[in-house]
């Protein structure tokens, strides 16, 4: 008698619990492995696939999912939200009911997700940013109800790279992604524009970079250590009619709308992503 198996899954192929798939280990799984060695984590059952076939430092790299061995405890997806359709299909049959499928992709919701992998056992949503390198990272979290040891197994892989951010509604986990996921380059082009600054006032460029790079990094460890507001460290800067008062002036007349323009720039592209991912043209509201 024929069987037909409606998930698309194949539990002959066999799983390994502690086996993870990283299908797509570009920028971003490539930070979050960086992260892990440093972390010491065990890698040894962790498959990077990729189509290029570019070794990831630490991890067994394939160039397809059928190379990449028995379904998986624990798959990340880490491609670009455009390829969800090309690699679905494959992942699906490839993964089985007891796979947790972390999602990394921009803007494509837990709905559309769980549409194109009905094979998995619970999808979770992350939303990490860059820094998870360094351990430095922040991490939003939104899934599908987890029991406690898959909970804990999610745990595992993104407390070691930062700030984990569980969130409590899908809108939540796109409003901590739209300020900490692309936040990095916002903030890179920030030090760059105070070290350009520097430069105009005649520091050389490696010292201006230097000195903006560790005026920014200084900034966020003295708010993180003294947990002061943000106007508490400015207070503490400026005197009444001072130079500080003078920049601030200026800058204040602008930078809280360019920053709402920017972040509301990334979240149109977010919804358009996401309508791409769905399958159809027209984009919804922004996360
Ligand atoms: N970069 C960020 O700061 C950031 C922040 C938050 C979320 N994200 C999300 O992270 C995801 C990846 O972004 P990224 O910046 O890391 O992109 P990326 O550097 O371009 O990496 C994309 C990866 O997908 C792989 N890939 C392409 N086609 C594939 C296929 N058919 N099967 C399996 N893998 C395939 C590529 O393989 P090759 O290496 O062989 O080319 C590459 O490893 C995106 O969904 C993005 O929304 C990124």
């Amino acid at each position: 008698m024929e069987v037909v198996n409606l998930t698309g899954s194949s539990p002959e192929r066999g799983h390994d619990p502690d086996a993870l798939w990283l299908v797509g280990c570009g920028s971003m799984a490539g930070a979050m492995v960086q992260g892990w060695r440093t972390a010491g984590l065990d890698l040894s059952r962790t498959a990077a696939i990729r189509p290029s076939g570019t070794p990831v430092e630490g991890v067994r790299t394939v160039r397809s999912i059928g190379e990449a061995g028995v379904a998986p405890g624990v798959a990340l997806l880490g491609f670009k939200p455009q390829k969800l359709g090309d690699i679905a299909p494959e992942l699906s049959a490839a993964i089985d009911e007891r796979t947790i499928v972390l999602s990394m992709l921009a803007g494509v919701e837990l709905a559309t997700l769980r549409a194109r992998l009905p094979s998995a056992a619970a999808i979770v949503r992350i939303m990490p940013n860059l820094p998870v390198s360094i351990r430095r990272g922040v991490v939003a979290v939104f899934g599908e109800e987890l029991e406690a040891a898959s909970r804990n197994r999610v745990a595992a892989l993104l407390v070691p790279l930062g700030f984990v951010a569980w969130c409590d509604r899908e809108a939540e986990l796109g409003a901590v992604g739209s300020v900490a996921g692309a936040g990095p380059a916002y903030v890179a082009r920030f030090i760059a524009a105070l070290a350009a600054a520097g430069e105009g006032k005649g520091l050389n460029p490696q010292l201006a970079l230097t000195v903006a790079r560790e005026t920014v990094l200084g900034t966020g460890w003295l708010a993180a250590a003294t947990g002061e507001p943000m106007d508490e460290i400015v207070r503490g800067v400026k005197s009444p009619n001072g130079t500080t008062e003078a920049g601030l002036a200026v800058l204040d007349a602008e930078l809280p709308d360019l920053v709402e323009r920017t972040i509301a720039a990334a979240g149109r592209r977010a919804a358009e992503l996401a309508a791409e991912a769905r399958g159809i043209d027209s984009p919804v509201t922004p996360l």
